[in-house]
């Protein structure tokens, strides 16, 4: 077997490389090898692909490669053993099918004035003239999304101390160096809850403790007048005809709610700086969202073309996910003219895909119109990734992206506090905006362009 190239760097110098600035070390990794790249992880090589015709063969040979849960065991600790992210086979396509049944179009009708509501609310909470971090104040909002929405969980203390405990959870990823130095020091041991991973696996069991007693709560009372997912999944049945267990149920529900949270408000973060960064692209997002008048119909918001344009030119710049889950070669097979043996690791490389000069020209500038003008393939444009595990939440995603980002716009007249250009920093899967993108309320905002106090 030849490998594709790979770079000659230790790996421990790789590592630190790419935490500094994750899209300068792969803009330098694609310009030097090409599309196809190993990376050893000690015996095992992991080979990342950002051309659209390799891509397609890792989403759609699921003869030879095949999409193993046990490759994303590294994220049982958030999600469950039992989650739709550890499993695979036939327990992986009833419990995708159960999940994606949850987000039908009455549900999203719904979650939709909720979302526009908890938007309003927080936002008008803002002081004007008082600078605040955009990355916390929007995950404040996409995490009630999912603790109301999904769950479904009423007002309380049970409700408080759930949301406290996924934003402590939610904060261990993007470790400041201080915890990464002591994290190195003291390995992944649990040496009671005053070290790093110790406290860790406190959070953990404290919330899937909660979030246990909430699933036996619900089946045990139950209330059909109820309509969140929570409801869908205590009466979802497995591949046997059998309803799921509790603990089943909690793991199912876990990677939803942390991707509505993280994901969602870490690409609404950003799309927020874009638009506030650059004044023609707000003002034409602006007259079109006056084009729908004083009524901000979710499913009008959810149609608009430039604002489409403009969420997807926000995760072609910056996926929120870097690269797709990975995927196992099981028998040989050939990949862009290389033989790979079983055992090998394949990774579809989100963000160099999006690079690729050839498919987005000048692709360092954020052109929303380039969605206009030309329609891309699934693997060409790939943020929700593809193939068996695509993210079961893209609709909804771009659904709740739009409707903040409509309902800010519309309402309240916000600047970037500063216009230096904001880092990326890589939180373990998911790649933030490092300083949060500090942002002012200069006021509300009336229709025709006229801003009051
Ligand atoms: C902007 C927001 C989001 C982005 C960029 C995103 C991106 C992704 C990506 C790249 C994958 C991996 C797909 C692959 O390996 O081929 C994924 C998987 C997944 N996503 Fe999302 N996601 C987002 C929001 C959401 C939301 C809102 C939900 C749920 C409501 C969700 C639930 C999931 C689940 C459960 C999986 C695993 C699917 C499986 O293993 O079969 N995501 N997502």
């Amino acid at each position: 077997m030849q490998l594709p190239p790979e770079p000659k760097t230790p790996s421990w110098l790789i590592g630190l490389q790419f935490e500094s600035n994750p899209f300068n070390y792969m803009d330098a990794i694609s310009k030097r090898y090409g599309d196809i790249v190993t990376l050893m992880f000690g015996s095992t090589p992991t080979i990342y692909v950002s051309n659209p015709s390799g891509i397609k063969e890792i989403f759609t040979n699921t003869k030879e490669i095949a999409a193993r849960g046990e490759l994303n065991l590294g994220f049982a600790l958030m999600t469950g053993n039992q989650g739709v992210l550890q499993l695979d086979g036939l327990i992986h396509k009833n419990r995708r099918k159960i999940l994606m049944q949850t987000f039908h179009g009455v549900r999203m009708q719904a979650c939709g004035k909720h979302i526009c509501e908890l938007t309003e609310k927080i936002i008008g909470q803002k002081k004007v003239g008082k600078p605040f971090i955009a990355y916390p104040t929007i995950e404040d909002i996409t995490l009630k999304v999912g603790i109301e929405v999904i769950m479904g969980l009423d007002k309380g203390e049970r409700h408080e101390k759930i949301k406290h405990l996924f934003t402590s959870i939610l904060r261990l990823n993007v470790q400041s160096l201080i915890d990464k130095i002591l994290l190195t020091i003291f390995g992944e041991r649990d040496l009671g809850r005053w070290s790093p991973h110790g406290y860790n696996l406190y959070l953990r069991q404290e919330l899937f403790q909660l979030l246990l007693f909430e699933v036996e709560e619900r089946r045990n009372q139950l209330d059909f007048s109820r309509t969140d997912m929570l409801c869908d999944l205590i009466f979802a049945e497995d591949e046997t005809g059998q309803l799921l267990s509790n603990e089943e149920v909690r793991d199912l529900l876990l990677s939803p709610i942390f991707a509505v949270a993280d994901a969602s408000a870490t690409a609404i973060t950003w799309a927020l700086y874009w638009i506030h960064r650059l004044p023609t692209v707000r003002s034409r997002l602006l007259s079109e969202l006056e084009s729908l008048g004083d009524n901000l119909d979710p499913m009008s918001i959810f149609a608009l073309p430039y604002l489409n344009a403009v969420c997807n030119e926000v995760l072609r710049i910056y996926p929120t996910q870097l690269f797709a889950f990975p995927r196992l070669v099981e028998s040989t097979v050939e990949v862009m003219g290389y033989k790979l043996n079983p055992g090998t690791v394949l990774i579809a490389n989100i963000y160099s895909t999006h690079q690729r000069e050839d498919l987005y020209p000048q692709p360092k500038e954020f052109q929303p119109e380039r969605f206009l003008e030309k329609q891309f393939s699934p693997y060409e444009f790939l943020p929700f990734g593809g193939g068996s595990r695509v993210c079961i939440g893209a609709t909804f995603a771009l659904f709740e992206m739009k409707l903040i980002l409509a309902t800010i716009l519309s309402r309240y007249e916000l600047e970037l506090v500063s216009q230096r250009p904001e880092r990326p920093k890589y939180g373990g899967l998911i790649c933030y905006p490092a300083s949060g993108v500090k942002m002012v309320k200069r006021g509300l905002r009336q229709r025709q362009g006229k801003s009051r106090e």
